[in-house]
């Protein structure tokens, strides 16, 4: 099931964040001034238990997105987007991806993404590539 985000899903969205991206995974104060810029366009895919989550923005921006480790390849991820297809409200659809991230550009490729420009040094020590469907 796919609902929206809520304060008591925190705990568990950050041992997924930090799993995802354990070198810069997003803090709690960070969730949380995202879910009040983004209250209903902050996703949870939830089977049991929290396996991912998204948050975009009502444009389309994805900001982030991750699925726990022991459940990937499954087709979580590419149905938390499928709701970014269905209620973004914008022409384009589009996110920043590491240039090392290969298995999150084939999904976006997959889901119909193109690399369209290089951000240089977004992540610091890292190009960014963007990512627009
Ligand atoms: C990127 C991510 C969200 C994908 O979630 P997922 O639930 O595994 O994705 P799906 O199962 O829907 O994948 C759909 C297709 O995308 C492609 N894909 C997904 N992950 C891939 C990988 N690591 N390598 C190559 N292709 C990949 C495949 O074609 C896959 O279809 P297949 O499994 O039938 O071959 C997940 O790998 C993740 O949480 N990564 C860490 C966080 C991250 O990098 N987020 C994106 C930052 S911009």
């Amino acid at each position: 099931m796919i609902r929206i985000f809520t304060p008591a899903d925190m705990d568990r969205i950050l041992e997924i964040e930090a799993q995802a991206f354990p070198k810069s995974p997003y803090s709690r104060r960070i969730f949380m001034n995202l879910y009040r810029s983004n209250p209903t366009t902050f996703l949870v895919y939830e089977e049991g238990e929290i396996l991912g989550y998204l948050v975009y923005t009502p444009e389309g921006y994805i900001i982030s997105i991750a699925v726990d480790p022991r459940h990937r390849r499954k087709g979580i991820g590419t149905q938390l987007v499928r709701e970014v297809f269905r209620n973004s409200t914008g022409e384009f659809m589009w996110v920043e991806v590491r240039e090392t991230n290969a298995g999150a550009q084939v999904f976006y490729e997959k889901l119909g993404f193109r690399k369209k420009g290089v951000i240089p040094r977004y992540y610091w020590t890292e190009d960014a590539y963007i990512m627009v469907r």
